[in-house]
């Protein structure tokens, strides 16, 4: 990346990793096959945005909606996961890494569980760059479980509620909200990923297929991004004469 390109990153990327079980096909194998070419894919873009100096990585590796996926998919996808913590974390670790996960963990097995925590415990101190992975997660979910949250907190009160309270009970509240969504796969859908935090993203679609994803097709999505302007609901005009951007 040159000097310009470097410039207005975005700070936070978010990915709905699609096309798997597409790409399986494509290539007459089996769907988990497909998972574990997503999953060297994930290795990859992991790789080239702490290389390009991105800050927040949230990748959707598993949605709440997946559970109902056949029985052997679910345990190869959390297989894939265990393995891919059981290869990487010190890796991510000597990068400097952090990991983080967002989703209802509780419903995951108590050894999935105990590597992930034990993957946070060793990478908590690490500042260069934020992987997030999205696990048993969707958006409305965490809208649900923050709501609970703050009812069950005597400390709020009613007329205290606002976006800037409300945004503390979510999964995310420890990081800005995504600047760029990518979704792979050629769907133009959401798939209840970060409903809130997505709210003044720039989205960006791709037909390729996550297995085929690489630091080419990442860059592309990021020289997208920065031929873009952000308004957040004012004029171009306000936005040239005042650079103050809200988050
Ligand atoms: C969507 O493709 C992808 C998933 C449901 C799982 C994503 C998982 C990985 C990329 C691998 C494991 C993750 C980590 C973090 C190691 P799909 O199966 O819906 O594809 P399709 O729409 O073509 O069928």
């Amino acid at each position: 990346m040159n000097k310009r390109e470097s410039s207005n990153l975005p700070q936070h990327i978010a990915i709905i990793m699609d096309g798997n079980g597409r790409w399986a096909r494509k290539h007459a194998i089996g769907r988990i096959r497909g998972h574990r070419k997503g999953a060297q894919a994930v290795r990859v873009t992991v790789r080239a945005c702490r290389e390009i100096g991105i800050k927040y990585l949230t990748l959707y590796a598993f949605s709440m909606e997946n559970w109902n996926r056949p029985g052997e998919e679910v345990k190869g996808l959390m297989s894939l996961l265990e393995e891919y913590l059981d290869k990487e974390i010190d890796k991510l670790h000597k990068q400097g890494i952090k990991l983080t996960t967002i989703g209802e963990l509780d419903l995951l097995e108590t050894r999935v569980k105990d590597k992930i925590r034990r993957a946070k415990e060793l990478t908590k101190s690490n500042t260069k760059m934020t992987l997030n992975i999205a696990l048993s997660y969707g958006g409305r979910d965490e809208i649900i479980h923050a709501v609970k949250n703050i009812i069950q907190d005597s400390k709020v009160k009613k007329i205290d509620i606002n976006k800037e309270t409300f945004r503390r009970y979510l999964y995310t509240n420890n990081m800005p909200d995504p600047d760029l969504l990518i979704r792979t796969g050629g769907e133009y859908r959401i798939s209840n990923f970060l409903l809130w935090q997505i709210a003044y993203s720039e989205l960006y679609f791709t037909k390729v297929l996550w297995p085929d994803f690489t630091k080419e097709q990442l860059l592309k999505a990021i020289a997208s991004y920065q031929r873009r302007e952000r308004r957040f609901g004012m004029t171009g005009e306000q936005i040239k004469n005042n650079k103050r951007i809200f988050k």
